[in-house]
Parts: C-alpha cells; structure tokens; sequence
C-alpha cells in the first residue's frame, strides 16, 4: 500500500491512541498463566500485540473481545502458571521483538518443546542476548548461527541466576523475570541503566513476589499470578508522532487523551521540553500502577540539541520521529551512543538517513550516531518504510513539513502498532 501525504498548516483536535504496545504484550502473556479471567481495556490494536495473543493461544489460552459502552475489552481465560500446553505448530511472532524474547523466557520451562518463528525482519534481529542468561538458568535453545531465528526450545527445569545486562534492554529484563517466575530459588536481573519496567509492575498487579530496587529487580519463582482487570494506557510512542507533528507545523493545537507517563518512558517529553516545546500535562493519574494522562502540544520553535547515553536508550523508538524534527530544528540534532537502531525492525540508522536524503536533507552517520542539521527545508519524496513502522510513521510525519505531496511505499507498515495512524492523520491534519 501507498500513501499520499501533503503538507499541512496545522494539527488540532482531540486524539485517542491504541494501547500502549510494551504493556499490552506483557498483559496477554502474564494474564495468560494467571489464574483465572482476566479482563484488558484499550489492548493495543497493533499487529504485534496480536502475535502474542495468537502465540498464547496456540499454547491452549483462549481469549475473545467483546464490546462495552462502544469500547472493545480483550479477556484472557488464564491457565495459570503450569497450564500452558504444547503448540501444534511452531509459533509466529511476526515482526515483534517483543514476542519473540519475552515469550521465550516462558517457554524455556515449558514440559514440552517449542519453535518459534518471525517474518523477515525478525529473522535478522540477536537473540544471543537472550539466549545467554536463559543457558545460564539451565535453557536449552538452538537458533540459526546460534542467534537467529527461528529458536527452537526445549523446555527444561530452570534455576535461578543473578544476571547483568550487558546491553540495556527491557525486552532481555522481562525474558529472564518471566523465566525466573518458573525457577528455583531467587532471580536477580542488574541493569546498567533504567529500561522500561512495565513487566516489574505487572508482576507486582498480579500478586508475583518481587522486589524492586534502583537497576536490580528479584523474583522469587514458582509464586502464582492472579487475574484481574487491567487498563492499557495509550501508547507515548505513538503519541510522539502527533506531538511532532504539532511542533514542525506553524498552527498546531492539539491534545492526546490517556497517554501513558511510566517515568521510564517520558524522556521524550522532557527531551522536547529542552528543545522548547510547548507541552503540557493535564489529568495525570495512575492506573494499575502505570501513569497516565493527557497531553497538550502547541506549535513552537524548537532549538534542537543532543541526546545521548541513557537518554538514547530511553527514548529509542522515538528516534526516526525526534530525527526529522531535528532537520527542521532552529541548531539541528545530535544523536550518540545509538547502536540499538541498527538491531531494530530495520536497520534504522539507515532508514533513517536513506530517507531523510530523499527528502534533500543532509546528515552524517557513524556506526552508532545521527548528526543532523537544522533549518533544513523537506522536499516532496517517494519514502521506502522498508517495511519498518516507525519509518513509514516518521516520515509520514516529515510529509506534512514538506514543500509538496510525498508518497509513503509500504505505508501498512504502521500497523506493526498503530493502525489508525493514518484516519487519525486526516482527522487531525487541517
Ligand atoms: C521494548 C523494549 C525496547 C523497545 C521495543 C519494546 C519492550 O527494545 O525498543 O520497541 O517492550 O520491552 P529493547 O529491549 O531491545 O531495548
């Protein structure tokens, strides 16, 4: 699919996102070996997040929607902790890195073994980073060239371990909690900086017994998990699309209802308020112990910066988005410490940079960073999402700053984790 995207003088309006895509996966795989019903509001509507649930389901965990006062509500008919039973068929994550490493970690202390398989795009991203700490507890896993997928698992009797990222990632962090939840003893997972912790508060919602600290979380295995009813707080990495969206564009007033403000994932916010952007919080409340809020953005001149460090890795996925805000930034944008991009859904350093470039800006690139100037002026440009949603969304996004109408190739991308992206787009765009 393409789309056509023109430039606009502004974006106004209320807008509603899609749940959050972290907490809803993490919602369907724990609900899933809780005990009993449990009911999610606002399940993202992402592709992605229905991986996992078709995943859960191929290993005996039925779940349906049904609709309440207009609004959809996913329920999980949980097994509890040992009621998982084995796939007929390799499972399919698709294009999700999230339910490819987080599952595994379940699945590895399964009584039974499982494959499981992606698309293209999955089949290329590292799974050693898992694979390392899950051996430790006593896993065994094959992958091709023992990294990717698909990883076959042969579920063992795990152990726990006191492990340190190497890499910070969240996705890793949940992978060895969620095995952890089936290991003897305590298991420690140390990070070299905050990642996100929706998992840590999601055990904590369903009665897991862990303990939090500053970079270090422990659980103890074998506790049962109890269902109960959830809400998904909308996605601020989708959001971030729309508030740039608002800041490059001369007339933009515009409010994101039920954002979710987990402080692991606002970075982004106080990054753009450095810049000087115009945003304001308004009802902020917590919900299953996740954040949540409104956001007003209004256009404003934003000067640009750097971003580097644990702010790089906060904000990763913002990345493609805060890029071509940088190029139309009054001092330009500097982006370090970056290599993570280069391990996601594509290559994003060069989707990046490949685009921008179509669209006549100019920027330098190294193995891990993005030097871009400011005060750059977009041309209209046919755009290679490459089939990476952020990209296709990022761009889209870039269009409406543009001098002309820009053409979005592959632009389905976006519904990896945002469907509605571009209805909501034209509902907004003026
Ligand atoms: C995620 C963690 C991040 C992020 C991804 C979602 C998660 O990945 O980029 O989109 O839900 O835990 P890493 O764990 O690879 O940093």
């Amino acid at each position: 699919m393409t789309e056509q995207v023109s430039p606009v003088k502004g974006v106004h309006g209320v807008v509603s996102l899609p749940g959050d895509k972290s907490i809803s996966h993490r919602y369907a795989m724990l609900t899933s070996i809780a005990e009993g019903d449990s009911e999610i509001h606002n399940y993202s509507t992402g592709a992605d997040c229905h991986s996992t649930l078709t995943c859960m389901k191929a290993l005996g965990v039925d779940h349906s929607f049904s609709e309440r006062d207009g609004r959809q509500v996913l329920t999980v008919h949980g097994k509890g902790i040992s009621g998982l039973t084995a796939p007929n068929a390799a499972l399919d994550a698709g294009n999700s890195g999230s339910t490819i490493r987080m599952l595994s970690g379940i699945l590895a202390a399964q009584p039974f073994t499982t494959s499981i398989a992606g698309d293209e795009s999955l089949a290329k991203r590292p799974m050693g980073r898992i694979m390392t700490p899950l051996a430790e507890m006593g896993a065994r896993m094959e992958a091709v060239n023992g990294q990717f997928p698909p990883i076959t698992i042969q579920g063992s009797r795990l152990h726990g371990i006191d492990y340190s990222l190497p890499v910070a990632s969240a996705q890793v962090k949940s992978c060895v909690l969620l095995a952890g939840l089936y290991a003897s003893g305590e298991t420690v997972v140390r990070e070299p900086i905050t990642t996100r912790d929706h998992t840590e508060i999601a055990l904590r919602e369903l009665g897991a017994d862990i303990a939090l600290e500053p970079r270090l979380t422990r659980v103890r295995g074998r506790a049962k998990l109890k269902g109960k009813s959830l809400f998904v707080p909308g996605d601020i990495s989708s959001a971030a699309f729309f508030m740039v969206a608002a800041l490059i564009t001369r007339d933009s007033d515009l409010i994101i209802t039920n954002v979710g403000l987990n402080p692991t994932r606002t970075a982004l916010l106080d990054v753009l308020r450095s810049m000087g952007a115009a945003v304001k919080l308004l009802h902020v409340e917590e919900v299953n112990g996740e954040l949540t809020g409104n956001l007003q953005i209004k256009s404003s001149a934003i000067k640009g910066g750097s971003i580097e460090g644990a702010t790089t890795a906060a904000l990763i996925d913002e990345i493609p988005v805060l890029a071509v805000l940088g190029a139309l930034s009054q001092n330009g944008l500097i982006v370090r410490d970056a290599g993570e991009l280069r391990v996601k859904e594509t290559d994003r350093i060069e989707t990046i940079a490949a685009n921008l470039r179509r669209m006549g800006a100019t920027l330098t690139t190294t193995q891990d960073s993005l030097e871009i100037p400011g005060r750059q002026q977009l041309h209209p440009a046919e755009i290679q999402s490459c089939g990476d949603h952020r990209i296709a969304m990022a761009f889209s996004i870039a269009a409406l700053a543009a001098s002309g109408s820009s053409q979005i190739n592959d632009s389905e991308a976006a519904s990896v984790s945002f469907p509605e992206f571009y209805a909501t787009l034209r509902n907004i765009a003026r």
